[in-house]
């Protein structure tokens, strides 16, 4: 089982979670209550019987502390899933249940609202969620690989959201 926190002791250094930016958290924490604590909750905890569909056959908004499965995401896909909004595929209605925010926030504001989300994990959990990172970042950052690796191309000429 993940989570048992007796491990956090003996944890070796190389799976020790990479430190999160404060700055970020503390931004990301604002975002948070602004625009998602409506559906996930103020401490994150989900909808009541968020696993199971509702009347209308859809499933609630889900916890992101450790009881749910956030983490099992990339910051790639949870970069997509807040800025594209999102809904279960076996949802019976076709509406996007976890509304899309591309338009209302930032690329920061989205990457520190997820990296806010990361404080809520156990740090095996934080663990995961960064090497399935390493290959599938946030836009930002590829974007500026991207950018150094071909800095005379007209590749650099793609800027990212200020
Ligand atoms: C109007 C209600 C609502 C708001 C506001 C909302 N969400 Fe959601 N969100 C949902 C619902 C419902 C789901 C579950 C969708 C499904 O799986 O069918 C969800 C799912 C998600 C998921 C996918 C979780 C997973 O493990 O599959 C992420 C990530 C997420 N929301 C992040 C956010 C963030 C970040 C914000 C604020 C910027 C936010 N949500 C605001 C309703 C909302």
């Amino acid at each position: 089982m993940l989570g048992v926190a007796t491990h956090i002791g003996t944890a070796d250094a190389a799976n020790e979670p990479p430190q999160l930016d404060l700055d970020h958290v503390k931004s990301g924490r604002v975002v948070y209550q602004k625009y998602c604590a409506s559906c996930h909750g103020a401490n994150a905890r989900g909808a009541a019987n968020w696993q199971e569909r509702d009347e209308h056959g859809e499933l609630p908004a889900s916890p992101h502390d450790a009881e749910g499965h956030t983490w099992r995401h990339s910051d790639a896909e949870l970069y997509e899933m807040v800025s594209r909004g999102w809904r279960d595929p076996f949802n019976k209605t076709k509406r996007l249940t976890m509304p899309a925010f591309g338009d209302v926030l930032s690329l920061e504001q989205i990457r520190d609202v997820i990296t806010y989300l990361k404080t809520l994990w156990t740090s095996e959990q934080r663990s995961f969620q960064s090497e399935e990172s390493q290959d599938h970042p946030f836009p930002s950052a590829s974007m500026a690989t991207a950018r150094s690796q071909a800095r005379s191309s007209s590749a650099a000429a793609v800027r990212c959201a200020s």
